[in-house]
Protein backbone atom coordinates (compact mmCIF):
# COMPACT_ATOMS: atom_id res chain seq x y z
CA UNK A 1 0.00 0.00 0.00
CA UNK A 2 1.58 3.51 -1.38
CA UNK A 3 0.68 5.48 1.84
CA UNK A 4 1.17 2.42 4.55
CA UNK A 5 4.71 3.24 5.72
CA UNK A 6 4.41 5.23 8.79
CA UNK A 7 7.27 5.59 11.26
CA UNK A 8 6.32 5.04 14.51
CA UNK A 9 6.31 7.54 16.51
CA UNK A 10 7.77 5.78 19.92
CA UNK A 11 10.66 4.82 17.32
CA UNK A 12 10.98 8.09 16.83
CA UNK A 13 10.85 9.71 20.44
CA UNK A 14 13.09 6.67 21.62
CA UNK A 15 15.71 8.52 19.51
CA UNK A 16 14.86 11.64 20.98
CA UNK A 17 15.58 10.87 24.56
CA UNK A 18 19.09 8.67 23.78
CA UNK A 19 20.05 12.83 23.25
CA UNK A 20 18.59 14.19 26.13
CA UNK A 21 19.82 17.65 25.49
CA UNK A 22 19.56 19.82 28.53
CA UNK A 23 16.31 22.23 29.03
CA UNK A 24 17.56 25.47 29.37
CA UNK A 25 16.04 27.73 26.80
CA UNK A 26 13.81 30.29 27.80
CA UNK A 27 11.18 32.70 26.34
CA UNK A 28 13.53 35.48 25.42
CA UNK A 29 15.99 33.38 24.37
CA UNK A 30 13.73 31.72 21.62
CA UNK A 31 12.21 35.58 20.37
CA UNK A 32 16.07 36.40 19.81
CA UNK A 33 16.41 32.82 17.70
CA UNK A 34 13.41 33.28 15.96
CA UNK A 35 14.00 36.99 15.00
CA UNK A 36 17.94 35.99 14.34
CA UNK A 37 16.90 33.52 12.21
CA UNK A 38 13.89 35.56 10.50
CA UNK A 39 14.89 39.42 9.61
CA UNK A 40 17.29 39.20 6.03
CA UNK A 41 16.90 39.43 2.69
CA UNK A 42 13.29 39.64 2.64
CA UNK A 43 13.05 43.09 4.39
CA UNK A 44 16.29 44.60 3.19
CA UNK A 45 15.67 43.33 -0.41
CA UNK A 46 12.47 42.02 -1.47
CA UNK A 47 10.59 45.41 0.33
CA UNK A 48 10.98 46.55 -3.79
CA UNK A 49 9.77 43.26 -5.26
CA UNK A 50 7.02 43.55 -3.05
CA UNK A 51 6.55 47.45 -4.47
CA UNK A 52 6.44 46.86 -7.67
CA UNK A 53 3.83 43.39 -7.15
CA UNK A 54 1.34 45.62 -4.87
CA UNK A 55 2.58 49.54 -4.78
CA UNK A 56 2.00 50.72 -1.50
CA UNK A 57 -0.51 48.34 -0.44
CA UNK A 58 2.38 45.86 0.32
CA UNK A 59 1.40 46.83 3.77
CA UNK A 60 -1.79 44.79 3.88
CA UNK A 61 0.98 41.99 2.05
CA UNK A 62 2.94 42.39 5.32
CA UNK A 63 -0.26 41.66 7.50
CA UNK A 64 -1.67 38.74 5.42
CA UNK A 65 1.77 37.11 5.15
CA UNK A 66 2.40 37.63 8.80
CA UNK A 67 -0.82 35.99 9.88
CA UNK A 68 -0.44 33.27 7.87
CA UNK A 69 2.84 32.27 9.34
CA UNK A 70 1.44 33.03 12.69
CA UNK A 71 -1.03 30.28 12.27
CA UNK A 72 1.16 27.65 10.88
CA UNK A 73 3.70 28.66 13.69
CA UNK A 74 1.14 27.46 16.06
CA UNK A 75 0.48 24.12 14.43
CA UNK A 76 4.28 23.79 14.26
CA UNK A 77 5.26 24.05 17.43
CA UNK A 78 2.50 21.34 18.76
CA UNK A 79 4.61 19.09 16.25
CA UNK A 80 7.70 20.20 17.47
CA UNK A 81 6.76 19.74 21.33
CA UNK A 82 5.67 16.53 20.72
CA UNK A 83 8.29 14.94 18.22
CA UNK A 84 11.26 17.07 19.01
CA UNK A 85 13.47 15.32 16.71
CA UNK A 86 15.99 16.49 14.03
CA UNK A 87 14.15 16.62 10.24
CA UNK A 88 11.61 19.28 10.73
CA UNK A 89 8.47 18.97 8.79
CA UNK A 90 9.83 15.62 7.34
CA UNK A 91 10.09 13.64 10.59
CA UNK A 92 6.68 14.91 11.85
CA UNK A 93 5.40 13.58 8.21
CA UNK A 94 6.94 10.35 8.56
CA UNK A 95 5.14 9.47 11.23
CA UNK A 96 1.87 10.79 10.66
CA UNK A 97 1.11 10.70 7.22
CA UNK A 98 3.40 8.12 6.09
CA UNK A 99 6.70 7.52 4.52
CA UNK A 100 6.02 9.39 0.55
CA UNK A 101 4.22 12.43 1.79
CA UNK A 102 7.36 13.22 3.94
CA UNK A 103 9.60 11.94 1.51
CA UNK A 104 7.96 14.83 -0.44
CA UNK A 105 8.23 17.12 2.19
CA UNK A 106 11.41 16.33 3.03
CA UNK A 107 12.16 17.17 -0.79
CA UNK A 108 10.08 20.18 -0.45
CA UNK A 109 12.20 21.33 2.24
CA UNK A 110 15.35 21.31 0.06
CA UNK A 111 13.23 24.41 -1.87
CA UNK A 112 12.67 25.88 1.54
CA UNK A 113 16.04 25.70 3.07
CA UNK A 114 18.94 25.01 0.45
CA UNK A 115 17.34 27.98 -2.49
CA UNK A 116 16.21 30.21 0.65
CA UNK A 117 19.77 30.35 1.62
CA UNK A 118 20.96 31.05 -1.98
CA UNK A 119 18.10 33.89 -1.93
CA UNK A 120 19.54 35.05 1.00
CA UNK A 121 22.88 34.84 -0.58
CA UNK A 122 22.31 37.05 -3.44
CA UNK A 123 20.30 39.36 -1.21
CA UNK A 124 23.66 39.28 0.69
CA UNK A 125 26.02 40.35 -2.47
CA UNK A 126 23.81 42.94 -3.59
CA UNK A 127 24.64 45.20 0.00
CA UNK A 128 27.99 43.92 -0.24
CA UNK A 129 28.74 45.21 -3.64
CA UNK A 130 26.96 48.45 -3.06
CA UNK A 131 28.85 48.84 0.17
CA UNK A 132 32.61 48.01 -2.16
CA UNK A 133 30.85 50.55 -4.64
CA UNK A 134 30.14 52.84 -1.91
CA UNK A 135 33.66 53.14 -0.60
CA UNK A 136 35.46 52.89 -4.19
CA UNK A 137 33.29 56.06 -5.11
CA UNK A 138 34.54 57.73 -2.10
CA UNK A 139 38.14 57.18 -2.56
CA UNK A 140 37.79 57.31 -6.54
CA UNK A 141 38.81 53.88 -7.71
CA UNK A 142 37.52 51.64 -9.19
CA UNK A 143 33.86 49.86 -8.87
CA UNK A 144 33.39 45.97 -8.43
CA UNK A 145 32.73 44.61 -12.02
CA UNK A 146 28.97 44.69 -12.81
CA UNK A 147 29.87 41.22 -15.07
CA UNK A 148 30.06 39.42 -12.07
CA UNK A 149 28.38 41.34 -9.47
CA UNK A 150 24.60 39.67 -10.33
CA UNK A 151 23.69 37.64 -13.65
CA UNK A 152 20.62 39.96 -14.91
CA UNK A 153 22.49 39.90 -18.52
CA UNK A 154 23.09 35.78 -18.41
CA UNK A 155 19.19 35.66 -17.62
CA UNK A 156 18.13 37.80 -20.17
CA UNK A 157 20.24 35.83 -22.43
CA UNK A 158 18.07 32.90 -21.68
CA UNK A 159 15.54 34.48 -21.92
CA UNK A 160 15.88 34.64 -25.67
CA UNK A 161 17.39 31.89 -25.99
CA UNK A 162 13.61 30.70 -24.71
CA UNK A 163 12.27 32.58 -26.83
CA UNK A 164 11.41 35.59 -25.37
CA UNK A 165 10.89 38.80 -28.04
CA UNK A 166 13.88 40.77 -27.98
CA UNK A 167 12.67 44.05 -26.73
CA UNK A 168 15.02 47.31 -25.46
CA UNK A 169 14.72 46.27 -21.90
CA UNK A 170 16.27 43.09 -22.63
CA UNK A 171 18.54 44.33 -24.70
CA UNK A 172 19.65 46.92 -21.57
CA UNK A 173 20.09 44.42 -19.24
CA UNK A 174 22.70 42.47 -21.29
CA UNK A 175 24.18 45.70 -21.74
CA UNK A 176 24.84 46.81 -17.88
CA UNK A 177 23.59 43.20 -16.13
CA UNK A 178 26.69 40.82 -14.93
CA UNK A 179 26.90 36.92 -15.45
CA UNK A 180 27.62 35.27 -12.31
CA UNK A 181 26.99 36.32 -8.80
CA UNK A 182 30.74 36.07 -7.48
CA UNK A 183 30.00 37.31 -3.93
CA UNK A 184 26.96 35.40 -3.68
CA UNK A 185 28.91 32.20 -4.66
CA UNK A 186 31.77 33.11 -1.88
CA UNK A 187 29.51 33.84 1.35
CA UNK A 188 27.51 30.79 0.63
CA UNK A 189 31.57 28.60 0.18
CA UNK A 190 32.21 30.45 3.22
CA UNK A 191 29.09 29.27 5.67
CA UNK A 192 29.38 25.61 4.29
CA UNK A 193 32.92 26.24 5.09
CA UNK A 194 32.11 27.13 8.83
CA UNK A 195 29.34 24.57 8.92
CA UNK A 196 31.98 21.74 8.04
CA UNK A 197 34.24 23.01 11.23
CA UNK A 198 31.40 22.64 13.00
CA UNK A 199 31.17 26.10 14.06
CA UNK A 200 27.69 26.71 15.14
CA UNK A 201 26.67 30.25 15.98
CA UNK A 202 26.74 30.96 19.83
CA UNK A 203 23.63 32.62 21.64
CA UNK A 204 26.01 35.56 22.07
CA UNK A 205 26.60 36.35 18.57
CA UNK A 206 23.16 35.74 17.66
CA UNK A 207 22.39 38.34 20.22
CA UNK A 208 24.85 41.02 19.13
CA UNK A 209 23.60 40.45 15.02
CA UNK A 210 19.62 40.84 16.29
CA UNK A 211 21.10 43.97 18.37
CA UNK A 212 22.84 45.27 14.84
CA UNK A 213 20.04 44.17 12.55
CA UNK A 214 17.32 45.94 14.91
CA UNK A 215 18.97 49.05 15.41
CA UNK A 216 19.34 49.06 11.38
CA UNK A 217 15.62 48.98 11.15
CA UNK A 218 14.80 51.62 13.94
CA UNK A 219 17.46 54.30 12.67
CA UNK A 220 15.31 53.49 9.13
CA UNK A 221 12.44 54.14 10.63
CA UNK A 222 13.49 57.04 12.88
CA UNK A 223 15.04 58.76 9.21
CA UNK A 224 11.96 57.79 7.35
CA UNK A 225 8.45 58.36 9.26
CA UNK A 226 9.04 62.01 9.90
CA UNK A 227 9.63 63.01 5.86
CA UNK A 228 6.55 60.56 4.99
CA UNK A 229 4.16 62.38 2.30
CA UNK A 230 0.57 61.02 2.56
CA UNK A 231 0.23 61.59 -1.32
CA UNK A 232 3.15 58.75 -1.60
CA UNK A 233 0.36 55.85 -0.79
CA UNK A 234 -1.87 57.31 -3.71
CA UNK A 235 -3.28 54.75 -4.98
CA UNK A 236 -2.93 52.23 -2.13
CA UNK A 237 -3.52 49.28 -4.35
CA UNK A 238 -2.45 50.37 -8.22
CA UNK A 239 -2.40 46.69 -9.40
CA UNK A 240 -5.60 45.56 -7.02
CA UNK A 241 -5.89 42.80 -4.22
CA UNK A 242 -5.00 40.09 -6.37
CA UNK A 243 -6.24 36.96 -8.10
CA UNK A 244 -5.04 33.76 -6.83
CA UNK A 245 -5.98 31.73 -10.27
CA UNK A 246 -4.27 34.03 -12.12
CA UNK A 247 -0.13 33.83 -13.32
CA UNK A 248 0.99 37.54 -13.08
CA UNK A 249 1.41 36.96 -9.07
CA UNK A 250 0.27 40.85 -8.68
CA UNK A 251 -1.89 42.70 -6.65
CA UNK A 252 -1.53 42.59 -2.65
CA UNK A 253 -1.87 38.77 -2.61
CA UNK A 254 0.92 38.52 -5.12
CA UNK A 255 3.28 40.62 -2.57
CA UNK A 256 1.83 38.87 0.01
CA UNK A 257 3.24 35.29 -1.14
CA UNK A 258 6.68 36.83 -2.32
CA UNK A 259 7.30 38.28 0.93
CA UNK A 260 6.10 35.49 2.92
CA UNK A 261 10.05 35.09 2.62
CA UNK A 262 10.34 37.69 5.45
CA UNK A 263 9.21 35.50 7.74
CA UNK A 264 10.56 32.30 6.72
CA UNK A 265 13.01 30.71 9.23
CA UNK A 266 10.81 31.02 12.75
CA UNK A 267 10.82 27.27 12.41
CA UNK A 268 14.27 27.34 14.23
CA UNK A 269 12.77 28.28 17.10
CA UNK A 270 10.13 24.92 16.79
CA UNK A 271 13.86 23.47 16.20
CA UNK A 272 15.05 24.38 19.45
CA UNK A 273 11.46 22.79 21.39
CA UNK A 274 13.85 19.91 22.81
CA UNK A 275 15.80 22.32 24.40
CA UNK A 276 13.37 24.61 25.87
CA UNK A 277 12.07 24.89 29.60
CA UNK A 278 8.39 24.76 29.87
CA UNK A 279 7.89 24.64 26.20
CA UNK A 280 3.94 24.67 26.40
CA UNK A 281 4.73 28.23 27.23
CA UNK A 282 7.86 29.22 26.25
CA UNK A 283 7.32 28.14 22.38
CA UNK A 284 4.10 29.65 21.51
CA UNK A 285 5.46 32.75 22.93
CA UNK A 286 9.37 32.32 21.04
CA UNK A 287 7.21 32.03 17.74
CA UNK A 288 4.51 34.47 18.40
CA UNK A 289 7.08 36.82 19.92
CA UNK A 290 9.44 37.14 16.74
CA UNK A 291 6.79 36.64 14.28
CA UNK A 292 4.84 39.76 16.15
CA UNK A 293 8.17 41.80 16.64
CA UNK A 294 9.02 41.35 13.17
CA UNK A 295 5.76 42.27 11.75
CA UNK A 296 5.45 45.27 14.08
CA UNK A 297 9.31 46.36 11.68
CA UNK A 298 8.15 45.28 8.75
CA UNK A 299 5.47 47.48 8.44
CA UNK A 300 7.23 50.37 9.97
CA UNK A 301 9.82 50.38 7.75
CA UNK A 302 7.63 49.75 4.46
CA UNK A 303 5.41 52.36 5.52
CA UNK A 304 8.62 54.66 6.11
CA UNK A 305 9.74 53.68 3.02
CA UNK A 306 6.74 54.39 0.64
CA UNK A 307 5.54 57.33 3.07
CA UNK A 308 9.56 58.43 2.17
CA UNK A 309 9.79 58.51 -1.38
CA UNK A 310 7.07 56.36 -3.12
CA UNK A 311 6.52 52.88 -4.36
CA UNK A 312 4.45 52.86 -7.23
CA UNK A 313 5.21 49.67 -9.65
CA UNK A 314 7.27 50.07 -12.85
CA UNK A 315 5.34 49.77 -16.36
CA UNK A 316 6.82 48.34 -19.59
CA UNK A 317 6.84 50.69 -22.81
CA UNK A 318 3.93 49.41 -23.55
CA UNK A 319 2.27 50.35 -20.12
CA UNK A 320 2.39 46.81 -18.67
CA UNK A 321 3.10 45.91 -14.63
CA UNK A 322 6.40 44.57 -15.06
CA UNK A 323 6.94 41.10 -13.08
CA UNK A 324 10.23 42.07 -10.38
CA UNK A 325 12.65 39.39 -10.81
CA UNK A 326 12.76 39.65 -14.87
CA UNK A 327 15.39 40.84 -17.12
CA UNK A 328 12.60 42.89 -18.51
CA UNK A 329 12.47 45.10 -15.02
CA UNK A 330 16.05 44.76 -14.85
CA UNK A 331 16.56 46.97 -18.40
CA UNK A 332 13.75 49.06 -17.68
CA UNK A 333 14.91 50.34 -14.51
CA UNK A 334 18.61 50.64 -15.93
CA UNK A 335 16.96 53.16 -18.92
CA UNK A 336 15.42 54.66 -16.14
CA UNK A 337 18.44 55.35 -14.30
CA UNK A 338 20.34 56.17 -17.77
CA UNK A 339 17.69 58.77 -19.16
CA UNK A 340 19.00 60.80 -15.47
CA UNK A 341 15.62 59.78 -13.42
CA UNK A 342 16.24 58.72 -9.88
CA UNK A 343 15.74 55.48 -9.81
CA UNK A 344 12.12 54.15 -8.05
CA UNK A 345 12.27 52.13 -5.24
CA UNK A 346 10.61 49.10 -7.16
CA UNK A 347 14.47 49.13 -8.84
CA UNK A 348 16.64 49.11 -5.95
CA UNK A 349 18.41 45.69 -5.29
CA UNK A 350 18.92 47.11 -1.94
CA UNK A 351 15.71 48.80 -0.71
CA UNK A 352 16.21 50.42 2.45
CA UNK A 353 19.95 51.43 1.79
CA UNK A 354 18.63 53.54 -1.35
CA UNK A 355 15.72 54.72 0.24
CA UNK A 356 18.62 56.68 2.90
CA UNK A 357 19.88 58.20 0.12
CA UNK A 358 17.82 59.72 -1.86
CA UNK A 359 16.36 61.22 1.48
CA UNK A 360 20.07 62.45 1.91
CA UNK A 361 21.17 60.03 4.76
CA UNK A 362 23.77 57.95 2.72
CA UNK A 363 26.27 57.49 5.18
CA UNK A 364 23.75 55.97 7.53
CA UNK A 365 22.17 54.36 4.36
CA UNK A 366 25.78 52.62 3.94
CA UNK A 367 25.77 51.70 7.33
CA UNK A 368 22.23 50.09 6.92
CA UNK A 369 24.18 48.04 4.33
CA UNK A 370 26.97 47.34 6.53
CA UNK A 371 24.66 45.89 8.86
CA UNK A 372 23.07 43.58 6.15
CA UNK A 373 26.50 42.40 5.23
CA UNK A 374 27.30 41.83 8.87
CA UNK A 375 23.89 40.00 9.68
CA UNK A 376 22.99 38.27 6.91
CA UNK A 377 25.38 35.44 7.00
CA UNK A 378 23.90 34.13 9.78
CA UNK A 379 20.66 33.70 8.25
CA UNK A 380 22.32 32.50 5.58
CA UNK A 381 23.60 30.06 8.08
CA UNK A 382 20.58 29.30 9.93
CA UNK A 383 18.85 27.87 6.72
CA UNK A 384 21.96 26.02 5.45
CA UNK A 385 22.12 24.06 9.09
CA UNK A 386 18.32 23.51 8.27
CA UNK A 387 18.45 21.73 5.04
CA UNK A 388 21.73 19.65 6.32
CA UNK A 389 19.86 18.35 9.07
CA UNK A 390 16.87 17.53 6.55
CA UNK A 391 18.99 15.96 3.89
CA UNK A 392 21.06 13.74 7.49
CA UNK A 393 17.81 12.41 8.58
CA UNK A 394 16.44 11.51 5.71
CA UNK A 395 20.07 9.33 4.71
CA UNK A 396 19.69 7.93 7.89
CA UNK A 397 16.11 6.57 7.23
CA UNK A 398 17.82 5.14 4.12
CA UNK A 399 15.87 7.21 1.87
CA UNK A 400 18.67 9.01 0.51
CA UNK A 401 22.44 7.18 0.31
CA UNK A 402 23.98 6.51 3.12
CA UNK A 403 27.00 7.94 2.99
CA UNK A 404 25.64 11.61 2.70
CA UNK A 405 24.61 10.89 6.40
CA UNK A 406 29.15 9.80 6.97
CA UNK A 407 30.03 12.00 9.86
CA UNK A 408 33.59 13.71 9.54
CA UNK A 409 36.47 11.85 11.77
CA UNK A 410 37.27 15.62 12.84
CA UNK A 411 35.05 17.73 12.84
CA UNK A 412 31.95 15.13 13.81
CA UNK A 413 29.52 16.97 11.71
CA UNK A 414 27.74 15.73 8.50
CA UNK A 415 30.31 17.29 6.12
CA UNK A 416 29.09 15.43 2.74
CA UNK A 417 25.36 17.12 3.23
CA UNK A 418 26.50 20.09 4.05
CA UNK A 419 29.23 20.30 0.92
CA UNK A 420 26.60 18.90 -1.44
CA UNK A 421 23.77 21.59 0.06
CA UNK A 422 26.58 24.03 -0.15
CA UNK A 423 27.44 23.48 -4.11
CA UNK A 424 23.77 23.43 -4.69
CA UNK A 425 22.90 26.90 -3.27
CA UNK A 426 26.06 28.58 -4.48
CA UNK A 427 24.93 27.23 -8.10
CA UNK A 428 21.35 28.59 -8.20
CA UNK A 429 22.76 31.89 -6.06
CA UNK A 430 25.14 32.40 -8.79
CA UNK A 431 22.63 32.27 -11.83
CA UNK A 432 19.17 33.46 -10.29
CA UNK A 433 18.01 36.74 -9.07
CA UNK A 434 16.46 37.32 -5.40
CA UNK A 435 13.03 37.61 -6.04
CA UNK A 436 12.46 34.33 -8.20
CA UNK A 437 15.00 32.47 -5.67
CA UNK A 438 12.85 33.76 -2.98
CA UNK A 439 9.82 32.65 -4.68
CA UNK A 440 10.52 29.33 -5.43
CA UNK A 441 11.44 28.85 -1.32
CA UNK A 442 8.18 30.27 -0.34
CA UNK A 443 6.82 27.15 -2.76
CA UNK A 444 8.21 24.51 -0.77
CA UNK A 445 7.64 26.32 2.15
CA UNK A 446 4.07 26.54 1.77
CA UNK A 447 3.81 22.97 0.54
CA UNK A 448 5.59 22.20 3.99
CA UNK A 449 3.32 24.25 6.34
CA UNK A 450 0.22 22.96 4.66
CA UNK A 451 1.57 19.29 5.43
CA UNK A 452 2.37 20.28 9.03
CA UNK A 453 -0.98 21.66 9.19
CA UNK A 454 -2.97 18.86 8.26
CA UNK A 455 0.11 16.21 10.22
CA UNK A 456 -1.67 18.06 13.55
CA UNK A 457 -5.03 17.72 12.60
CA UNK A 458 -4.28 13.58 11.96
CA UNK A 459 -2.62 13.28 14.68
CA UNK A 460 -5.15 14.91 17.09
CA UNK A 461 -7.78 12.29 15.74
CA UNK A 462 -5.72 8.97 14.98
CA UNK A 463 -3.76 10.01 18.52
CA UNK A 464 -5.41 12.25 20.72
CA UNK A 465 -4.29 10.37 24.52
CA UNK A 466 -0.55 11.13 23.26
CA UNK A 467 1.22 13.87 25.20
CA UNK A 468 1.32 17.01 23.93
CA UNK A 469 3.73 19.23 25.30
CA UNK A 470 2.35 22.12 23.61
CA UNK A 471 -1.02 21.75 22.06
CA UNK A 472 -2.31 24.37 19.23
CA UNK A 473 -5.18 26.22 20.57
CA UNK A 474 -8.48 26.49 19.09
CA UNK A 475 -6.79 23.63 16.43
CA UNK A 476 -9.63 23.42 14.38
CA UNK A 477 -9.88 27.36 13.74
CA UNK A 478 -5.92 27.37 13.18
CA UNK A 479 -4.97 24.50 11.85
CA UNK A 480 -7.68 24.41 8.72
CA UNK A 481 -6.50 28.26 8.42
CA UNK A 482 -3.20 27.39 7.62
CA UNK A 483 -3.86 25.15 5.25
CA UNK A 484 -6.35 27.53 3.20
CA UNK A 485 -3.58 30.22 3.71
CA UNK A 486 -0.83 28.46 2.52
CA UNK A 487 -2.82 27.36 -0.57
CA UNK A 488 -4.14 30.42 -0.97
CA UNK A 489 -0.43 32.36 -0.99
CA UNK A 490 0.90 29.33 -3.17
CA UNK A 491 -1.52 30.05 -5.95
CA UNK A 492 -0.57 33.68 -5.70
CA UNK A 493 2.76 32.91 -6.41
CA UNK A 494 3.91 33.78 -10.31
CA UNK A 495 3.40 31.14 -12.63
CA UNK A 496 7.07 30.36 -12.38
CA UNK A 497 7.02 29.73 -9.08
CA UNK A 498 4.23 27.61 -9.15
CA UNK A 499 5.38 25.49 -11.71
CA UNK A 500 9.03 24.72 -9.96
CA UNK A 501 6.38 23.06 -7.08
CA UNK A 502 4.82 20.34 -9.23
CA UNK A 503 7.87 20.04 -11.34
CA UNK A 504 10.47 19.35 -8.46
CA UNK A 505 7.93 17.19 -7.19
CA UNK A 506 7.77 14.88 -9.71
CA UNK A 507 11.47 14.60 -9.99
CA UNK A 508 11.41 13.54 -6.02
CA UNK A 509 9.03 11.07 -7.24
CA UNK A 510 10.74 9.30 -9.56
CA UNK A 511 14.05 9.35 -7.17
CA UNK A 512 11.45 7.98 -4.61
CA UNK A 513 10.13 4.98 -6.68
CA UNK A 514 13.84 3.64 -8.25
CA UNK A 515 15.78 4.30 -5.83
CA UNK A 516 14.48 5.52 -1.76
CA UNK A 517 11.50 2.97 -1.73
CA UNK A 518 13.33 0.21 -1.96
CA UNK A 519 16.11 0.72 0.42
CA UNK A 520 13.80 2.68 3.41
CA UNK A 521 15.08 1.23 6.35
CA UNK A 522 11.30 1.47 7.46
CA UNK A 523 10.31 -0.21 4.17
CA UNK A 524 13.14 -3.08 5.17
CA UNK A 525 11.48 -3.56 8.86
CA UNK A 526 14.44 -1.85 10.44
CA UNK A 527 13.18 0.83 11.93
CA UNK A 528 15.90 1.72 14.52
CA UNK A 529 18.60 1.16 12.64
CA UNK A 530 21.62 3.91 12.81
CA UNK A 531 19.53 5.95 15.23
CA UNK A 532 22.47 6.12 17.36
CA UNK A 533 25.21 6.29 15.25
CA UNK A 534 28.22 8.58 15.99
CA UNK A 535 26.29 11.86 15.23
CA UNK A 536 24.07 10.92 17.72
CA UNK A 537 25.19 12.97 21.07
CA UNK A 538 27.74 14.93 18.99
CA UNK A 539 25.22 16.82 16.58
CA UNK A 540 25.63 20.58 17.44
CA UNK A 541 23.39 22.25 18.61
CA UNK A 542 20.71 24.85 17.00
CA UNK A 543 22.52 28.09 15.55
CA UNK A 544 21.77 30.62 18.42
CA UNK A 545 20.90 28.44 21.32
CA UNK A 546 24.12 28.13 22.85
N1 LIG B 1 13.24 35.47 6.54
C1 LIG B 1 14.57 35.35 6.09
C2 LIG B 1 14.97 36.49 5.25
O1 LIG B 1 14.19 37.35 4.98
C3 LIG B 1 14.77 34.08 5.36
O2 LIG B 1 16.12 36.57 4.84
Amino acid sequence: MIFGRIKPLDAIMATAEKRSLHRTLGAFQLTMLGIGAVIGTGIFVLTSEAAQKAGPGMLLSFVVAGFICAVAALCYSELASMVPVSGSAYTYSYAVVGELLAWMVGWALILEYAVGASAVAVGWSNHAVGLLNGIADYYGIGRFPSAISNADAFMAHMYLTFGAAPSDDLAKAIATGGWVNVPAIIVVAFVTWLLVIGTTESARVNAILVAVKIAALTAFIALTIPVLKTANFNPFMPTGFGNPLSSSGLGVLGAAASIFFAYVGFDAVSTAAEETKNPQRNVPIGLIGSLGICTIFYLLVASGAIGAIGAQPVMSAAGEVLSPGTPQIAGRCAAIVAGGGLEPLVCSKEALVHVLEVINWPFVGRLVGLAAVVALPSVVLMMMFGQTRVFFTMARDGLLPEKLASVHPKFRTPHVVTIVTGVAAAFAAAILPVGRLADYSNAGTLFAFLMVAVSVMVLRRTDPGRKRPFRTPLVWVIAPLAVVGSFVLYLSLPLTAKLVLPGWGAIGLVIYFLYSRSRSHVGRGIIEVNEDEAYEGTEPPVPGTH
